[in-house]
């Protein structure tokens, strides 16, 4: 188990869409550990296997006190939306308003490869996707409207970290306020 350095916006790794689990292994559950220390030392509310540079199809998250992780995850949306604050641990410094999807049915495996249904509303579901898309190689922006996308943008472009290979490790550890996900 370890800390390991978040990857940031920019970095090619977050744009590939991730590879299903196939072996339920020492290795998985030894990425399952990791990401769920470096998403509580972040600290945010879910980190996905890309954002440490691995192209595997996992996450973690920690909504309301509660861990959890899916591996291979399938998601059904509701149609009832919510809107709310919304940040990423690849986005140090950033939260905005996104839409979401209210509630979400999530079927995947746990890391002894066990299936598992997991389902949540408001910031679990919340979590969900947004983890979800990072497994697509989707980054939370590309789901705002224009104006907010823009404003991300200029955000993103305006950090001293961005496009800086020496800075991929995370800059500011409380810099997303735990809404980092
Ligand atoms: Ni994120």
């Amino acid at each position: 188990m370890s800390i390991r350095p978040i990857r940031l916006f920019g970095d090619p790794v977050l744009r590939t869409p991730a590879k299903p689990v196939v072996d339920f292994d020492k290795e998985l559950r030894t990425l399952v550990a990791d990401l769920t220390d470096t998403m509580i030392d972040a600290p945010g509310a879910g980190l996905a296997a890309p954002q440490l540079g691995v192209g595997l199809r996992v996450f973690t998250w920690q909504v309301d006190g509660e861990l959890g992780h899916l591996v291979n995850p399938q998601l059904t949306l509701s149609e009832e939306i919510q809107d709310g604050a919304e940040g990423c641990l690849s986005i140090p410094g950033f939260s905005i308003d996104c839409k979401r999807a209210l509630s979400v049915v999530a079927h995947g495996f746990d890391m002894y490869g066990e299936p598992v249904v997991v389902e949540g509303s408001q910031m679990l579901a919340r979590a969900i996707q947004h983890e979800t898309d990072h497994l697509d190689g989707i980054i939370f922006v590309d789901r705002l409207d224009r104006e907010a996308r823009k404003e991300a943008m200029r955000f993103i472009r305006e950090s001293e970290w961005f496009g800086d290979p020496a800075t991929q490790v995370k800059i500011s550890p409380h810099a997303t306020n735990g809404l980092g996900i």
